[in-house]
């Protein structure tokens, strides 16, 4: 089975439902357990966060730390890859998830990416961030993942070191209430990731006639997933699948 490219799905008029760090309500967030999760509850994509470990490594991550979602304290960079691979990542969530790893990005591709689209969101400062986008833009190609992947930041500094760099793949700027929306204007990128509640049909007028696809974050209440369909965005990033797609189907 041959599965859509992120362009082709964008395109197609679907509302795509991306899980947010994989299930992240029903699972360990950015664990291998909650993007197969998301998987198993049709996802057409997952959103997941990159982080580089002290040797070099991208690991999947949403903090800068490691407090929140490990058995372990600190910054993620000041580890080795071998280090953050001892840390339990899934029993502060749920003894269910005892022994769930950090997982690096190729393990992820590994796992979902012929089967999944794949949003991934740099988390870097833009003074730090030359070697991992170079980090990144190698593992999207070393996987031939370059049409089946979108890389979003809300750094746009970032972003356009990142197109520069790789230019085969989409991107989506990130954007919430208190930053400012206008950094990337006049640089060519294929996507908007505004917080949802900044979509309205104004918003999308100009998004659409701007020729950006939307993305909205992070959408959990099934009427504004129905009202943001109405509205013509191309992907909802949610923390239940399932829920989620369950009311698209019925609105
Ligand atoms: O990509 C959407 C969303 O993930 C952005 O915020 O903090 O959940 O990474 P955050
Ligand atoms: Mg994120």
């Amino acid at each position: 089975m041959r599965y859509p490219t992120m362009r082709e799905a964008m395109e197609s008029g679907e509302t795509l439902v991306f899980g947010h760090r994989g299930a992240m309500a029903s699972a360990p967030m950015n664990t291998l357990a909650s993007f197969q999760l998301a998987y198993k509850q049709g996802a057409a994509g997952i959103e997941l966060d990159v982080h580089l470990s002290k040797d070099g490594h991208l690991i999947v991550l949403h903090d800068f730390t490691i407090d929140a979602t490990t058995d372990g304290q600190g910054a993620a960079a000041d580890f080795t890859l071998a280090e953050l691979k001892r840390l339990d990542a899934g029993s502060w969530f749920s003894p269910a998830f005892v022994g769930e790893q950090i997982p690096t990005l190729d393990e992820v591709f590994e796992l979902v990416g012929r089967k999944l689209l794949i949003n991934i969101e740099i988390k870097s400062r833009s003074t730090e961030s030359e070697a991992i986008n170079h980090a990144v833009a190698d593992s999207i190609r070393s996987h031939q993942m370059t049409d089946r992947a979108i890389v979003s930041s809300f750094d746009s500094r970032l972003l356009q070191r990142f197109i520069e760099i790789c230019p085969e793949v989409m991107i989506g700027y990130l954007h919430s209430p208190s930053g400012a929306a206008d950094l990337m204007d006049g640089l060519a990128h294929e996507a908007r990731h505004p917080w949802h509640e900044l979509i309205d049909d104004a918003y999308m007028s100009w998004a659409k006639g701007s020729g950006y696809f939307v993305n909205a974050w992070t959408v959990n209440d099934t009427q504004r997933a129905c009202a943001l369909k109405r509205l013509g965005v191309n992907g909802l990033i949610t923390d239940s699948p399932a829920h989620i797609i369950d009311a698209l189907e019925s609105c």
